[in-house]
């Protein structure tokens, strides 16, 4: 325990997880409006409009209109000191995405309410199951004609594979949207579309056991479904169970609607109450818990190039333990070195703002004149302690990479080593060669285009990329035990290694995994890579 336990504890460190257009923006746009931390102007991300805000610090992002970056928002609300990480989705999906799961405690997925589980959730899901962090539901749109509630529930059960609990029920969606039951309070909260942007209006509550005032308010035939509805719900849904939620097991839903500020702040009250406080965190020498050491990090993410003027690199931390100033010296375990962490800052919206000081649970930036790398350890100069590295996750999208001028051939592995390095790519290399056929795998697409460009305007070299047909990426998670010159796979799979000599699979489809893992008993195949 120490005099700062009480700083750390009123922190919320979560990740906003959808599929592209769910409405992830429109709700952390709301989350931010209580916490009186924008104004709308500046708001968490700019489509193709002026709205260009937050992380637009790479070329490329600007001219395209959207954000490379995962961007980090901290407010204040009602006494909690709130941490939102963006998770980028369509084109601009890459490891970055998934890397800032790691740094988050828990996670509120938002799912549009006409589709239901989309692609892009269930690949970030994925990560937050293996981590076992809390997720909470937000099944928005309601105010558009929604699919049935429990096809809904039934989805995430069977899509993600965990338990719901619905916190509150929808009534009617689209033109009938009446609004939601509170199952705590067992009263009806009804809708009113507030004036888009502005705070929730005061809603009507109407306690269920109020029959006659219930039915006036939301018609019969809205009320006879919802009482139906409530008995059934009663009977066969999931007890609420908060260890169970803590665990990752159960995800407790709302429903409402982020575009008219419905059902917003009763989600983020509910979720402020269930969540955590800053997790501990697996060390080489035991968990670091968040209160009871000194101060400790581990760097999650590096940008480089946010200022081209200044070719700069930002390494992004997660505080796991104790407080930040920005006078102390702290260890940087992998470097073997004491120092102060140059201009640290915490990167809010499209402003800057240097920090003096942080606690467990918040992100902060600091400048990187090129030493850190993703999954270093910081910690107090008094202690020496190595956090749990960060997976490398399975790359979807590859390419073959050759530079045009062959002049060039230094500068564009140096380049090419280096980009990889700080994560934004993967580089595989044929399995019994060198590095004359180098592959390149990516997480989204739109990282290639990041590399090509970041190869001409940093190191002056030009590259082709010949897209390859392979979709599928798999360690071999008992290397030691297996002979991979002998493993008998599809006629479409390529054995390749990566930076590190590890053995890996590639496969143009799902199929051929399953007939290589059929045709080689024992064969232990994975997506993440904690080597
Ligand atoms: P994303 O970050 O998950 O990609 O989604 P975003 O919030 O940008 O929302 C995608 C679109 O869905 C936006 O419309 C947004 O206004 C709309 N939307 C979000 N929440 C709701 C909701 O509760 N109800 C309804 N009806 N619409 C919602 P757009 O026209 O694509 O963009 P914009 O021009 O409004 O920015």
């Amino acid at each position: 325990m120490n005099d700062y336990t009480e700083e750390i504890n009123r922190r919320r460190t979560f990740a906003i997880i959808s599929h592209p257009d769910a409405g992830k923006t429109t709700l952390t746009e709301k989350f931010l409006l209580y916490g009186g931390a924008i104004n709308l102007a500046g708001s968490v991300k700019g489509k193709a409009t002026a709205r260009h805000a937050v992380s637009d610090w790479m070329e490329i992002e600007k001219e395209r209109g959207i954000s490379v970056t995962s961007s980090v928002l901290q407010f204040e609300y009602g006494g909690y000191c709130i941490n939102i990480l963006d998770t980028p989705g369509h084109q601009d999906f890459s490891e970055d995405t998934y890397r800032t799961l790691m740094a988050a405690d828990s996670a509120v997925m938002v799912i549009d309410a006409s589709k239901g589980v989309e692609a892009q959730t269930r690949k970030l899901f994925k990560v937050c199951v293996m981590r076992k962090i809390p997720i909470f539901t937000f099944i928005n749109k309601m105010d558009r004609d929604a699919r049935d509630t429990f096809d809904l529930l039934d989805d995430i059960e069977k899509e993600l594979g965990i338990a719901t609990c619905p916190v509150n029920w929808p009534i009617g969606s689209g033109k009938e949207f009446k609004g939601v039951y509170d199952r705590e309070k067992k009263c009806v909260i009804s809708y009113a579309d507030t004036e888009k942007g502005t705070k929730e209006g005061t809603a009507t509550e109407i306690p269920v056991a109020e029959e006659d005032r219930l039915r006036a308010q939301i018609g019969d035939d809205a009320a006879d479904k919802l009482l139906e509805e409530i008995d059934l719900l009663d009977g066969a849904g999931a007890d609420f169970d908060l260890e169970a939620v803590r665990a990752g097991d159960l995800t407790p839903v709302c429903f409402g609607s982020a575009l008219t500020n419905f059902g917003v702040e009763i989600f983020l009250k509910h979720f402020l109450q269930m969540t955590t406080t800053p997790l501990a965190r697996k060390a080489d020498i035991g968990l670091i818990e968040p209160t009871q050491n000194e101060f400790s990090a581990f760097v999650f993410k590096i940008q480089a190039n946010m200022n081209k003027a200044h070719r700069d690199r930002v390494a992004f931390m997660r505080i796991c333990s104790g407080r930040f100033d920005a006078q102390m010296e702290v260890r940087h375990v992998q470097g073997g070195k004491v120092m102060r962490l140059s201009q640290p800052q915490q990167i809010m919206a499209d402003d800057r703002k240097i920090l003096s000081e942080a606690y467990a649970g918040d992100i902060i930036g600091v400048f990187d004149p090129g030493i850190f790398s993703i999954g270093d350890t910081l910690c107090s100069p008094r202690e020496k302690f190595q956090y749990e590295g960060i997976p490398t996750f399975a790359p979807e999208h590859f390419a073959r990479v050759r530079q045009i001028d062959t002049m060039k051939r230094k500068q564009f592995v140096k380049g090419i080593e280096q980009i990889a390095q700080e994560g934004a790519i993967q580089i595989f290399q044929e399995f019994n060669t060198g590095l004359e056929e180098i592959i390149v795998g990516v997480v989204g697409v739109l990282q290639f285009d990041v590399l090509k460009y970041r190869l001409e305007n940093e190191y002056n070299v030009e590259i082709r990329l010949d897209s390859l047909p392979y979709e599928h990426i798999r360690w071999i998670g008992n290397k030691d035990e297996v002979d991979i010159g002998k493993l008998t796979g599809t006629s479409d799979m390529k054995k390749v290694k990566d930076m590190k000599g590890n053995p890996l699979l590639l496969f143009v489809n799902a199929w051929s995994v399953g007939m290589t893992l059929d045709r080689n008993k024992g064969l232990v195949l994975t997506e993440f890579n904690k080597n």
